[in-house]
């Protein structure tokens, strides 16, 4: 998250770069813009020549309503608290600590060197369209390049395919604790959303089927989930999958599949269980994609969706006014992380389990951690017994210890009993944070 310069060598400053406007600026900044926009809309008296009695009112900050009701970054008030502070020990951002692996650095070096920097064809390159067909079909089933849109990131990928399934007012269901902007963007476009949560019990996270396909009564548009899932590294078993999948065909509701962390997952073969495995190219599926986690690519932003191909030539229409396109360039990186060397997708997993059994070992022990994460790179630990919301929990760790993590409040309510550290840190650091946090927490 480095939003002002080149990769540092040490990524431990990203969050509080002093450069980055805090929000309570960017608030007055606005409000000052609109407050211009006021002076200057407002009728004059010399242009009529007369003064008006009666004053027409331009509304301040008028975003239409679905917007305005959207909840603010819980994570970015967070950020705020800790800003100007350069001794915190990080945990709060889904982000791996070491820049994207050489050998894709230099694919995206040569496509600039060799003037590849004009528009491309709404879904991507060809070349890379062809080699995320070759991977995904070694991964799940055939996928073919027409099933495939390259995107310029995963959270484009979420937006473009919320964008082409929904339509205000339409109902659809998330599977929650959830990432932020995964729940938001059903709501920016206006759909009317509902919430089935993860059940919490001591052997882990669990989906209660039953009550998520009761859930989807006909005339639902869609179903939104995340497995592995961030935060709660719950991930969604392939009896499950197939059980969602009937009924949905049944009833012609979409599967929202957000794929993000299917590399990150610590189990027998080192591939979460896919829709993709088990569904039909003419399915109601979207499964979303990003190169962001597997191979170390967060600032590039690149992603893709696999979808019916009927829809995916729908989606090009669709992102020419979006954003066109996936830079060329960058383009060029994700096709040469497909094709390249993929030991590095298994030493980022392998790194990763180590760090969570980090994670288990000092947390474990103590009960603070009752679920031990089988994928993605987070933890959710429990923070019952100080008495405090997560919010106040989260703002008084960082005061008192230094240490950022994510009031587990922001996936939901359901997780308010949490607060989310991904253990992305390097082992000393992991260690020396897990260790304030216990000591917090256990006095
Ligand atoms: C669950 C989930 N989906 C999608 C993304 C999107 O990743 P990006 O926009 O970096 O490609 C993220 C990023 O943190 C995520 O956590």
């Amino acid at each position: 998250m480095n939003r002002n310069g080149p990769t540092p060598s040490s990524p431990s400053t990203y969050l509080v770069t002093p450069k980055f406007a805090p929000q309570t600026n960017m608030i007055a900044i606005a409000a000052a813009s609109a407050a211009r926009e006021w002076r200057s809309c407002r009728p004059r008296a010399s242009e009529s020549g007369v003064m008006r009695r009666r004053r027409v009112h331009y509304p301040v900050l008028a975003a239409r309503p679905s917007i305005r009701s959207l909840a603010p970054s819980r994570i970015r008030e967070l950020f705020n608290e800790g800003l100007g502070r350069d001794d915190l020990l990080q945990f709060w951002v889904g982000e791996p600590d070491e820049p994207t692996p050489d050998f894709i650095r230099r694919a995206g070096m040569d496509s600039l060197a060799a003037g590849e920097t004009f528009y491309t064809h709404n879904l991507g390159i060809p070349e890379l369209r062809d080699a995320l067909s070759k991977y995904l079909s070694r991964l799940h089933r055939p996928v073919a390049p027409e099933e495939i849109a390259v995107t310029s990131s995963g959270v484009n990928a979420l937006m473009l395919a919320s964008q082409l399934l929904v339509d205000p007012g339409e109902r659809v269901v998330e599977v929650v604790p959830l990432w932020p902007n995964l729940q938001e963007i059903p709501k920016i476009l206006g759909a009317q959303v509902e919430t089935v949560a993860l059940e919490f019990a001591p052997g882990g996270w669990r989906l209660d089927l039953d009550r998520l396909l009761d859930a989807l009564a006909p005339g639902t548009r869609a179903v939104y989930l995340n497995s592995p899932n961030n935060p709660t590294g719950w991930t969604i078993t392939r009896d499950e999958q197939r059980a969602l999948l009937a009924h949905c065909r049944r009833h012609g509701i979409w599967i929202f599949a957000d794929d993000a962390y299917e590399r990150l997952y610590f189990d027998a073969g080192g591939v979460a269980p896919s829709f993709l495995d088990i569904c039909e190219a003419q399915d109601r599926v979207i499964s979303t994609n990003t190169f962001s986690k597997s191979w170390l690519m967060t600032g590039w932003r690149l992603g893709y969706l696999v979808c019916p191909p009927h829809l995916a030539a729908i989606a090009a229409t669709l992102q020419e006014p979006i954003t066109s396109c996936a830079s060329s360039l960058i383009q060029k990186g994700g096709e040469v992380a497909l094709g390249g060397p993929q030991e590095c997708v298994d030493r980022f997993r392998t790194l990763y389990r180590e760090r969570r059994d980090v994670v288990v070992e000092v947390l474990g022990p103590t009960g603070l951690l009752p679920v031990v994460p089988a994928g993605a790179f987070y933890a959710l630990v429990d923070i019952g017994r100080s008495g405090q919301d997560s919010m106040s929990f989260a703002k008084s760790l960082l005061l008192a210890e230094g240490v950022a993590v994510v009031p587990g409040v922001t996936f939901g309510p359901s997780s308010d009993r949490f607060v989310r550290i991904a253990y992305t840190a390097a082992d000393r650091d992991l260690r020396t944070g897990l260790e304030r946090l216990r000591r917090y927490l256990l006095g």
